[in-house]
């Protein structure tokens, strides 16, 4: 048996005992999610203890972003090619300058990052640009509307304050940012209870809901999620209209 043979029967067996070994776990949906969630918390508690989130960084900056995120946010960028990124929440810059770096490697877009506060030593690049204010105050919101003239495709990132009061004022005065295909992504729909930090209150989920009830131009796109383990469920709207 040639190569190509071997490795196509060997292929099929695989996919054989895969199969029986799924049913063996009975793996319906319900035990699958099961799984899903206990990895979801196992990853997101750990950073209590400095673990997982708490200790990533991307080119040596700390990213608050899961890998499976950040691999996701790359398959959006590259399909949706947005002219520019605007993202609400810098921290310490890792996120920004992931969403730079892949514009870069793309040679196409910009970043706008706004944070409340600078904690300074932010990291550097030609694609990237800082705002520092409210990401609801009107004069954050009046730079936004220059940096978008001119940008046929823009995406936004809501990754500040996580209290639902905030995430929804942010989606109401953001969303008309977000051109047609273009994503609206929503971070940290999983606390209060989603199915982390279930004594969180509402938060981004419960904002995000209220929004999608009445907002009938966004849709949640859940093909953003079968990597499995993600911060945002059903946080990654797609601008329809
Ligand atoms: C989760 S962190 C951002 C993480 C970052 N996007 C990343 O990927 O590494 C949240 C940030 O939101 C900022 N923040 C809180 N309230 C804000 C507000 N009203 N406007 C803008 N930023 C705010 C905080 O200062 C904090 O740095």
């Amino acid at each position: 048996m040639n190569n190509f043979l071997t490795s196509l029967v060997s292929m099929f067996k695989y996919k054989t005992k895969v199969a029986k070994d799924f049913a063996i776990m009975q793996l319906s949906p319900e035990v699958k999610q099961d799984i899903i969630n206990n990895f979801h918390k196992l990853y997101y508690d750990s950073s209590v203890f400095g673990g997982t989130w708490r200790s990533t960084s991307f080119l040596g900056i700390p990213i608050q972003k899961a890998p499976m995120e950040m691999y996701m946010y790359q398959e959006i960028l590259f399909d949706t090619k947005p002219d520019l990124i605007i993202e609400t929440g810098i921290a310490y810059g890792g996120g920004a300058l992931y969403l730079a770096s892949i514009c870069e490697l793309m040679n196409h877009g910009n970043v706008v990052s706004i944070d409340i506060s600078d904690t300074g030593n932010l990291p550097k690049h030609s694609r990237l640009k800082y705002l520092f204010g409210s990401s609801v105050s009107n004069e954050i919101l009046d730079q936004l509307k220059k940096e978008i003239i001119g940008k046929k495709r823009v995406m936004v990132i809501l990754d500040s304050d996580h209290s639902k009061k905030h995430v929804l004022e942010e989606l109401k005065l953001y969303c008309d940012f977000v051109t047609a295909g273009n994503y609206l992504i929503v971070e940290d729909t999983n606390v209060n209870g989603h199915p982390v930090q279930p004594d969180h209150g509402p938060g981004p989920m419960e904002a995000l809901e209220e929004f999608l009830a009445l907002n009938k131009d966004f849709e949640s796109d859940k093909s953003k999620e079968r990597l499995y383990l993600t911060f945002n469920p059903k946080g990654y709207l797609k601008r329809l209209g």
